[in-house]
């Protein structure tokens, strides 16, 4: 069985070391893959978003099946090409992606199935946006359209910083055709939950909940990144709130897509907040998170790969999908000055007894050393029976892994271990 990964971050190893667990893949491909993943995978260099590239290597190379992990070839459809020539695929066709892909087509979704959610209006021209602000509610939430590389959700606090966002999404855009609509939605309060999901248009199994952290800085502050660390379970998600999130939000969401004609095969995530009126969702992606997915994949006790399968088939209903009852915490080691302006080609040491705990994010590999070739540049995981060991063994082994102007946050799963 040959296996290909489409896409290169610590999310794309994490999925690549779970897979490696089944025996009956023999060889797994990644395009691009990096530096790191390239201990586990054979790198090819094809872009993750090169979807003629990507049809082309699975059809010269005999690909058994194939899984498409980041947003933008999901939401361009690399999916559909890939099944068009009859390879099997985990993750949703375009038509179901774009529950991550248009923000406005999201939001309508969940106003016409009653799914909760922010309060919201839509607007395809700026004058108009720029009126509305004039009375709404303050803070106030702005959001493009379209995909954003995770920058395109502006928070603002007064009123001149709204009508500033929406100026550089709709007029300046900021994010290019992304911001031809904008969704201006409610300012929601509460503890976020993560939760990924396996479906396969009918069926729907949560996968253990996480706790992100977005913010670049301690205690949460400075800018938005694509995420610094995470814990898993999220100590927020009790059973109740777990109940309440099956048939409010996880249930009705799959039958809304299927209603549409848009069957969501694959992992379907919720970004979720508990407010004090219920929990709503601040987003859905259309895949795997990154860096969730460090901490969910490696409790997961089943095998991957049958999972995979059993949502490609429309067979999840008869699959087990289990979880460990332990904990996890993954640290995400950047280059100094991420998400903006940060140096790279240094060389990285990760001792050798603790590699199997290390998702590489961003690294190259040069005349066989590792160097530093991104913003985030790897996640160390590591999995106990109490959170705070959990913590407390992820920050040991960073300790023991150096690059130059590495930095990374101090405090992962200090808000989980609060909320006990
Ligand atoms: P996103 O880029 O969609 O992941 O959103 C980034 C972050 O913005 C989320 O994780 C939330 O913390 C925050 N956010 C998004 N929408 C809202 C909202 N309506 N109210 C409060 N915070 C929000
Ligand atoms: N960690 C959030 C995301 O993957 O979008």
């Amino acid at each position: 069985m040959k296996i290909m990964v489409v896409g290169g971050g610590g999310r794309e190893h994490a999925i690549i070391k779970k897979l490696k667990e089944n025996q009956e893949i023999e060889k797994i491909y990644a395009l691009p893959g990096n530096g790191g993943i390239a201990a586990d995978a054979e790198c090819v260099p094809i872009g993750a978003t090169d979807l003629d590239g990507i049809v082309k290597f699975a059809a010269e190379n005999a690909i058994d099946y194939a899984v498409v992990a980041p947003d933008d070839p999901l939401v361009m459809g690399c999916v559909d090409r890939l099944e068009a020539i009859g390879i099997p695929c985990f993750g949703p066709r375009a038509n179901a992606a774009i529950i991550e892909g248009s923000k406005v087509f999201s939001k309508n979704l969940m106003k016409q199935y009653g799914i909760p959610t922010a309060a919201y209006e839509v607007f395809d021209d700026a004058e108009k946006a720029l009126a509305y602000l004039e009375t709404a509610p303050i803070p106030t939430v702005i959001k493009a359209d379209g995909l954003a590389l995770g920058k395109g959700v502006i928070i603002a606090d007064t009123r001149e910083k709204a009508k500033a966002a929406v100026i550089s999404i709709m007029q300046d855009k900021q994010f290019g055709k992304s911001g031809d609509q904008i969704v201006i939605e409610e300012f929601l309060e509460g503890p976020e939950v993560s939760v990924l999901s396996f479906t396969d248009g009918e069926t729907i199994v949560p996968m253990i909940s996480s706790m992100d952290h977005k913010r670049a800085g301690d205690g949460d502050t400075g800018l938005n990144t694509g995420g610094m660390g995470t814990v898993a379970p999220n100590p927020y998600y009790t059973d109740a709130v777990a109940e309440e999130c099956m048939n409010n939000i996880f249930l009705p969401t799959v039958k809304a897509m299927k209603a549409e004609g848009r069957p969501f095969k694959g992992c379907l995530y919720f970004g979720l907040m508990i407010t004090k009126d219920g929990v709503k969702v601040i987003e859905y992606n259309c895949r795997f998170g990154d860096p969730e997915t460090q901490v969910v994949l490696p409790l997961l006790k089943s095998d991957l790969f049958t999972i995979m399968r059993a949502v490609t088939d429309g067979k999840l209903s008869e699959t087990p999908v289990e979880f460990s009852d332990k904990y996890a915490a993954c640290v995400i080691m950047a280059s100094d000055g991420y998400p903006v302006k940060y140096e790279k080609g240094y060389e990285i040491t990760i001792p050798a007894d603790i590699t199997d705990k290390v998702f590489v994010a961003g690294a190259a590999k040069k005349d066989g050393k590792l160097l530093t070739s991104g913003g985030r540049v790897l996640g160390v995981t590591a999995i106990a029976d109490q959170l705070k060991d959990a913590i407390d063994s992820s920050y040991a082994m960073v300790d023991r892994i150096h690059f130059d102007n590495a930095y990374w946050r101090h405090d992962i799963g200090k808000r989980a271990m609060e909320a006990k």
